[in-house]
């Protein structure tokens, strides 16, 4: 397996292109079942992940084609992806595929509206503590599916097509959301959410759903709103920039020093985690080409910070700020709400100098003069790249393992970092 070499201590300069968006990228492609007609997506990241979520939709029937290079395109823009799901041979989703990757159960929406059935894989166990799909059942069942557990499947049936109805989701979930919509648009009747996630994403796939005929209105809000057509078109959208790859290079930058811009970021996208760094004394500063990131010589500042749903501090920042933090002048306090048991990379810190202290849903990181480059394991996506932010700044070599995680998120980390200035250097395992 490939591993990541780092030796810290290089400061970060220069311009970083930020990806578009791999948790919008994944229910775009997916929404392509909806549709007979061909849905192109442009800016979709070059990831594990989305290769992945192809060969799954392949297994259904959907065609795809990658569009040629344009002038100017380069490894890290991102690529053109055209869909075409005109015919389906297999509404089921095998559990090889599911397991290996969550989101991809969110297919049983698009399957159960547009063909009144489909089968797919319960998503069983994840890195990150439970992640069940009670709600995403919750809302199929609102919507008119009957929902049945056979061998390990969710089946969804309606024989006589679904029918809008009230969602009343009682905790936030992108997941449930995205279900619920991607079921609703081809309900027949008035669908209505409530406590609708809100996330960016959430609004990236309702823009979407629109170009193709659906009738989306409140994505964004706590309310959304839902008119039923009979049928959806093809379409062209853009994938909207990673506002999760924006804040984990804004918080590389902040611990390596240095002076980047994030090219292509949009600050309204994760306007609480930047001022989170703010607090903490870095430099940003929103311009037309992206937003730029400085940190001079300067100790960082600790801060206290709760994970919440948009449009507070990302659950999928959770991980880098604690890295930034262990370098801290002074304590900081992380409390994470969304996930339980999503601490995993606090022992691997620990392997480099950091001093944490765990209980319950809350850490408390008490800063050190310097980290001390190790060996450490990857254990998910966003605790993997927490390593690499702690092994910039770390004294000598980080070597972290098992990689793959890395690849299933982050579009061409070593390019992007080592254009930068950092020492990053990929060893074929
Ligand atoms: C998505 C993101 C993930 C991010 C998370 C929270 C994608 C592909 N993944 O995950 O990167 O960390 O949002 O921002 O977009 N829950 C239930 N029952 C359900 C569904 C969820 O109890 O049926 C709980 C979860 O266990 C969790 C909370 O609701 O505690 C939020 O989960 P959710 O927002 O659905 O996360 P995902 O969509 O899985």
């Amino acid at each position: 397996m490939d591993r990541i070499v780092i030796t810290g201590g290089a400061p970060l300069t220069g311009v970083l292109p930020i990806s578009g968006a791999k948790n919008a990228a994944l229910p775009l492609m997916i929404a392509s079942l909806l549709t007979g007609d061909t849905l192109e997506l442009a800016n979709v990241p070059r990831l594990a992940d989305v290769q992945l979520l192809l060969r799954i939709l392949g297994n259904h029937g959907v065609d795809h084609t990658v569009v040629g290079r344009r002038p100017g395109e380069s490894a890290e823009t991102g690529q053109t992806l055209r869909l075409c799901a005109s015919t389906i041979i297999d509404t089921t989703a095998p559990y090889e595929l599911v397991s290996r990757m969550r989101a991809s159960f969110w297919v049983i929406a698009p399957l159960v509206a547009r063909f009144g059935e489909a089968r797919v894989s319960l998503p069983g166990g994840c890195a990150i503590g439970t992640r069940p799909v009670d709600l995403l059942i919750l809302a199929l069942e609102r919507l008119g599916a009957q929902i049945e557990i056979e061998a390990g499947d969710v089946v969804a049936r309606t024989p006589k097509g679904l029918k809008g109805a009230e969602i009343v989701f009682p905790k936030v979930t992108v997941s449930g959301t995205h279900v619920a919509m991607m079921a609703a648009v081809l309900a027949n009747g008035t669908t209505v959410i409530e406590n609708a996630a809100r996330e960016p994403e959430i609004v990236d796939v309702a823009d979407c759903l629109n170009k193709m005929g659906a009738k989306v209105s409140g994505a964004g809000t706590p309310t959304i709103v839902i008119e039923g057509v009979p049928r959806l078109g093809g379409a062209r959208h853009e994938v909207l920039p990673d506002r999760i790859e924006t804040g984990t290079y804004a918080m590389a930058v902040a611990m390596a020093g240095g002076d980047v811009l994030l090219e292509n970021a949009r600050a309204p996208l994760l306007q609480s985690a930047l001022d989170t760094l703010v607090q903490a004394g870095v430099t940003i500063d929103p311009t037309n080409a992206g937003i730029r990131v400085a940190r001079n010589g300067a100790g960082l500042d600790p801060v206290d910070v709760t994970t919440e749903p948009f449009p507070g501090f990302p659950t999928d920042l959770q991980a880098q700020l604690m890295a930034l933090m262990t370098r801290a002048k002074g304590t900081s306090r992380i409390r994470e709400t969304i996930f339980e048991n999503r601490f995993m990379h606090v022992q691997e810190l620990a392997r480099l100098g950091a001093r944490i202290r765990l209980d319950g849903d809350l850490a408390t990181v008490e800063g050190v003069e310097r980290l001390r480059g190790a060996p450490v394991m990857a254990t998910d996506l966003r605790a993997s790249v927490s390593l690499v932010i702690a092994g910039l700044a770390a004294e000598g070599e980080t070597t972290i393992n098992r990689v793959y995680h890395l690849d299933r998120g982050f579009e061409a980390l070593e390019a992007k970092l080592t254009r930068c200035g950092a020492q990053v250097e990929r060893v074929r395992g």
